[in-house]
């Protein structure tokens, strides 16, 4: 019920030429792949480039935030319509990086995901504690207060179009990976924190990705896990054929 989603979040990387070859190397290597959505995130200037590059392609376009305003005066901010206009799906919202080094808040990511949906994004949710958050044992407490604030008050039919990423911010590009046990434990927990929010229906339809060194050679363990709907994958998406193999887990 739930389509397993496989998203490449390129962060600052990429030229405009660099991103067309990437996105045309990796369209024919995941094109045909049943039961698995995939999408990646170039930076702001290569989406419309990236976007031509993938017409005809099932492989959809992110974007890696946005402003929630629909317009005004706004230096060096992105709007909904902006990335609807060159072709965006889904917008990737409170990356741990974004909440970390821009001051991104829970209250101002909730705004964000309101005004994502309403202006037909799907927004992509990051949630995640940090190492020094987990030692204290604060893990579960932490990603609640997270998603509690991105998800309430979420129209009904939002739910099944947003998408939650658990992302340990000690396993972003640090070859940590958080163990399947680990994640799974979180991601139990955010089930059952958008149950009590959204329902039992609501829970159901929404993927949950896991992000954090996710590579080829630990994708099928993670998406083993039960509540382990995807993953939202950094530096091993900068490669085709690596995240090719990362969207081919079931193959
Ligand atoms: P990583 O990044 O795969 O390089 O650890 C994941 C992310 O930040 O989304």
């Amino acid at each position: 019920m739930r389509t397993p989603f496989i998203a490449g979040n390129w962060k600052m990387h990429k030229t405009v030429g660099e991103a067309v070859s990437l996105a045309e190397a990796l369209a024919p290597r995941v094109d045909g792949l049943a039961g698995v959505e995939v999408a990646v995130a170039p930076p702001f200037t290569a989406l419309a480039a990236t976007g031509k590059a993938l017409a005809g392609s099932a492989v959809r376009l992110a974007a890696q935030t946005m402003h929630e305003a629909a317009q005004g005066a706004y230096t060096g901010e992105v709007s909904t319509a902006m990335l609807r206009d060159v072709g965006c799906t889904y917008v990737i919202l409170g990356h741990s990086e974004r909440r970390q080094l821009f001051g991104e808040t829970d209250q101002g990511v909730g705004r964000k995901a309101r005004a994502a949906l309403a202006a037909g994004l799907a927004p992509i949710v990051c949630v995640g504690e940090t190492l020094a958050e987990r030692e204290a044992g604060e893990t579960l407490a932490v990603v609640e207060r997270q998603t509690r604030a991105a998800v309430t008050g979420l129209p009904a039919d939002a739910w099944g179009t947003v998408v939650l990423a658990y992302e340990p911010v000690w396993a972003i590009g640090t070859g940590r990976v958080a163990t399947t046990a680990q994640a799974q434990e979180v991601h139990a927990h955010l089930r059952a924190v958008l149950t009590a929010v959204g329902g039992e229906a609501a829970a159901g339809a929404t993927r949950i990705l896991y992000g954090g060194s996710v590579k080829p050679d630990n994708v099928r363990d993670l998406m083993a896990q039960p509540d382990v709907d995807g993953a939202l994958v950094g530096g091993a998406s900068l490669d085709a054929e690596t995240f090719a193999s990362i969207a081919r887990f079931r193959v």
